[in-house]
């Protein structure tokens, strides 16, 4: 299937690596030029030229950290005309407890998981609208359908943020826009690495054991590849995809139980 994305313009955030990586490889296959953000000047630098040398795809890179106006600022002003947008806060999910973070740890998840996304989104559509075409998806996690209390200030940051954005669709898909997003379970990135060690830190236990538990939790009964998301962007940023806005789509091997 033809995606028609043959001379699209998409930025992908959080791209140099992980689930973000995939994504901008599953774009640039479709013949996307691209934009990458990341911070890291070097691992986008890498990324960028194994994708480039992959597709054959023009790929740009801006370093800049999206936790901050000054980032978002720096990586929108090196973007212009950008038809697909798939927003990425990046990472910052270790678990904590929710009754001795501060304020300021609030505030910070909300900057990461909902501000970080939110910003790009209001700054990219009005042109999209303009233009008559925008593909917009959020990667966010499975648990916004069944929000976690160790990760209680990322889980309602990112609820807050699909709130927003089942707010918009209907004003945006008229200007052929769409919003939707994607909600991963495990995908073997350095982030669940790192996020599974903690865990078992945490709960005084190993790696491995955790590891396990997951698995047995998980009916497909593995993780999955990163580019098992990145197809599954690239089709809700297609042509094809203009009729279907606001969804919220699981992509966890069977985790989660409920019917909507
Ligand atoms: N992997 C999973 O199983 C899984 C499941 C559900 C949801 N998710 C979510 O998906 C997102 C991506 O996870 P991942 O597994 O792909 O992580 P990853 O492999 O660690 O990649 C994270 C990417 O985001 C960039 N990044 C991190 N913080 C950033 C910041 N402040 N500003 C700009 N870029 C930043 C990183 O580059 P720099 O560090 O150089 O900036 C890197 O390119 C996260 O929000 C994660 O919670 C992951």
């Amino acid at each position: 299937m033809d995606l028609g994305m043959h001379g699209r313009r998409a930025l992908v955030c959080g791209a140099s690596k992980g689930l973000g990586k995939a994504v901008a490889l599953s774009l640039a296959r479709e013949g996307a030029e691209l934009f990458i953000a990341a911070r890291g000047q070097d691992t986008l630098n890498a990324a960028a030229e194994e994708i480039s040398d992959l597709t054959g795809s023009r790929v740009r890179t801006v370093a800049a950290d999206l936790t901050t106006h000054e980032g978002r600022r720096a990586i929108l002003a090196a973007c212009d005309d950008i038809d697909i947008l798939v927003t990425n806060p990046g990472v910052r999910q270790q678990p904590v407890d929710f009754r001795t973070i501060d304020r300021g740890e609030w505030d910070a998840w909300m900057e990461a998981h909902f501000y970080a996304s939110l910003d790009m989104i209001r700054a990219i559509v009005p042109g999209m609208c303009e233009r008559r075409f925008g593909r917009v998806v959020n990667l966010s996690v499975s648990f916004i359908k069944f929000p976690q209390v160790s990760f209680a200030p990322s889980h309602a940051a990112r609820v807050a943020l699909a709130g927003a954005i089942a707010a918009m669709v209907r004003e945006l898909i008229p200007f052929n826009v769409t919003i939707n997003t994607v909600c991963p379970g495990l995908f073997d990135t350095d982030a669940l690495h790192t996020n599974l060690h903690a865990h078992a830190r945490r709960g005084g236990t190993s790696y491995e054991a955790i590891f396990e538990d997951r698995l047995l939790h998980c009916p497909a009964g593995r993780i999955a590849d990163p580019s098992e998301c990145g197809d599954l962007v690239a089709f809700l940023c297609s042509a094809q995809s203009g009729f279907m806005t606001g969804q919220n789509i699981i992509n966890d091997g069977g985790v989660y139980q409920g019917l909507f």
